[in-house]
């Protein structure tokens, strides 16, 4: 069994706070991915198991096979209408709630969800805080079709917005491209600093090709924080 590190009990317990501080009896909730989110399903899990009567629909495959395995009952998200809270983990997130998402390629469904939800609460450990967005590559997904002619564009753009030095390469596992829930491609863009993240946001959205991106600037309205001393907090 692979040893738990500081960081996994820093994100377990981000996961257990978010439990007690935000989610209520007969909420309809949105579940992250990713790790973060996968520790938060498993305790939540327990809850339900305790009698907690929660509505629940998910942003991956992934996060629905974790909720199954934990006994979380999953609604269509066509068939859930709006959701009270989503509750997923960033890649890096400024204090200011505007997030890179998208390292385990779910961003259009995290962010899909996202807006169907009238609160997003973003769970983290503390080595996720930034003070500047762009350190993580930014994930981009496009369409398959001519997918070099939209990373071609998206390059273009991220200079337009004074991002020096882009490097992009399309997301590979085991030697095959990466294919997202949707059936899409992953351009990773290695931008190192991003400054205006709103106006970049918008600006790779309206690229032909460009399905979503994984810059989130106007979903979160909070954070909580695991740390990895062993304490957490709600920002
Ligand atoms: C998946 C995501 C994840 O939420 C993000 O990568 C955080 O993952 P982790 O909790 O494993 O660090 O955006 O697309």
């Amino acid at each position: 069994m692979m040893q738990e590190t500081e960081q996994d009990r820093a994100k377990k317990l981000a996961g257990r706070k978010v439990i007690e501080e935000f989610v209520r009896d007969g909420m309809k909730l949105g579940l992250g991915s990713g790790t973060t989110s996968h520790f938060f399903v498993r305790e939540l899990g327990k809850h339900v198991a305790d009698g907690l009567t929660l509505t629940c629909t998910t942003t991956s495959r992934f996060t629905n096979d974790v909720a199954r395995e934990v006994g979380i009952e999953l609604t269509d998200p066509n068939e859930i209408g709006e959701l009270d809270l989503t509750i997923d983990g960033p890649d890096e997130i400024d204090r200011e709630f505007n997030m890179i998402k998208g390292g385990g390629a779910c961003l259009l469904w995290e962010k899909i969800i996202a807006h169907a939800s009238k609160q997003m609460i973003t769970i983290c450990d503390e080595t996720k805080i930034v003070d500047h967005l762009g350190a993580f590559p930014l994930p981009v997904e496009v369409v398959q079709f001519a997918w070099k002619q939209s990373d071609r564009l998206i390059k273009n753009a991220l200079q337009d917005h004074g991002v020096a030095a882009v490097e992009t390469t399309r997301r590979m596992r085991d030697d095959k491209p990466v294919v997202t829930d949707s059936g899409n491609f992953i351009i990773d863009c290695h931008c190192r600093r991003i400054d205006d993240a709103g106006r970049l946001e918008a600006a790779l959205n309206a690229i032909p090709g460009v399905v979503e991106n994984g810059l989130f600037t106007r979903e979160s309205d909070g954070m909580v924080v695991g740390c990895l001393d062993g304490t957490a907090y709600v920002s």
